[in-house]
């Protein structure tokens, strides 16, 4: 059974959080005299280390109540804090599918954890049976799952998602970075019925705002409470919160810019199918385009010496490439370039 407090680690149980000014005292007026600051400027003030005004917007858009979301410094500081929360170092495991989103590798070593790798299939889709025999392993705190998935582009079967949320005492993080281009559900709505669900996503794709370093968790107020025990005090800048309360308050311009991407992905999916050299362009719930190509790492360093810059996947995936969905212009030169390559 799901208990969270055996999960977390003892040490971030009995942490006690920095107390910082802000958290001391709470009114918008006055004399601040308290935090140290310098008098002057306008960007002299300590941010609102909860983000209260960004959360209420954030809830209205997403239907999500207030203390059960949390900002981090993009979604890769909330990775870092699943493993910091959940994981002892050089005792826990974690659990992830490959290939996938880099970053979870390399937080699960930054923070001496084992991560256990299990291949997608060869339609890149999670094969429960595969994850079935490390469910009842008791040192296995927290199983990562992107979906859409980064490289490959797809969801992951939901009716899979489900399954190891049900079966799994730990935590699930399911990054869903690019669920705003999928036409599938998100799982927003199944956090209230999994107390062992994180759902993840960010600002910097859809919403355009990759620089401002932005992301979103969702799930019970329970884990929201460690996630703000652990994070530092300020974990996201004012000028920063403004941006993507900005943002919010043009919802349509966001609405506009993903049907737009969406609508550049079948046509630039269409495009790369004409070119003689292209084997496959997998079908993509994401705002990029994984495919496979004659030789990709010379249709990759021809592109390079034209000034246009695709991700060789070639690693992790033979000959693939990941494209990201330009504007019309940008596609257009890429497909024009792509159309003088013979190989
Ligand atoms: C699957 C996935 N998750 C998370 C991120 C990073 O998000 P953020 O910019 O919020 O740290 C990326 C970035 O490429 C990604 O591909």
């Amino acid at each position: 059974m799901f208990d969270l407090n055996k999960l977390v680690r003892d040490n971030v149980k009995a942490l006690k959080p920095y107390s910082c000014a802000r958290d001391e005292y709470h009114g918008g007026d006055g004399i601040f005299l308290d935090a140290n600051e310098n008098p002057y400027g306008a960007l002299n003030r300590y941010p609102d280390p909860y983000q209260k005004e960004l959360k209420a917007s954030v809830s209205m858009i997403k239907g999500v109540p207030e203390d059960m979301i949390f900002l981090g410094n993009g979604s890769d500081e909330i990775i870092d804090l699943c493993f910091r929360i959940f994981c002892k170092p050089g005792a826990d495991k974690a659990l992830t599918f490959t290939p996938s989103y880099g970053m979870y590798e390399v937080s699960a070593s930054a923070n001496d954890v084992n991560i256990i790798k299990i291949p997608l299939d060869k339609n890149f889709q999670v094969n429960f049976d595969d994850v079935i025999p490390w469910l009842s392993d008791v040192t296995l705190k927290l199983i990562l799952i992107c979906s859409p998935n980064n490289p490959t582009g797809n969801c992951i079967d939901r009716h899979v998602l489900e399954q190891i949320i049900v079966n799994f005492d730990g935590i699930v993080l399911v990054d869903e970075a690019y669920i705003d281009f999928a036409d599938k559900p998100s799982l927003l709505d199944r956090i209230t019925s999994f107390r062992n669900l994180i759902v993840m996503q960010t600002f910097s794709k859809a919403f355009g705002l990759a620089s401002v370093r932005v992301g979103m968790a969702f799930t019970s107020p329970d884990i929201i409470h460690y996630f703000n025990k652990m994070k530092p005090p300020y974990n996201i800048s004012t000028i920063n919160q403004k941006a993507v309360l900005q943002k919010l308050g043009k919802i349509n311009e966001y609405k506009i810019q993903v049907r737009k991407i969406k609508e550049e992905r079948e046509r630039l999916t269409a495009a790369l199918y004409k070119l003689p050299f292209t084997k496959q362009v997998f079908p993509s719930d994401a705002n990029f385009l994984l495919v496979k190509v004659k030789d990709a790492g010379f249709i990759y360093n021809t592109l390079v010496d034209r000034g246009i810059i695709v991700r060789n996947r070639s690693s992790v995936i033979d000959n693939c490439l990941r494209i990201t969905v330009g504007t019309k212009t940008e596609d257009n030169e890429l497909i024009k370039a792509l159309k003088t390559i013979e190989i």
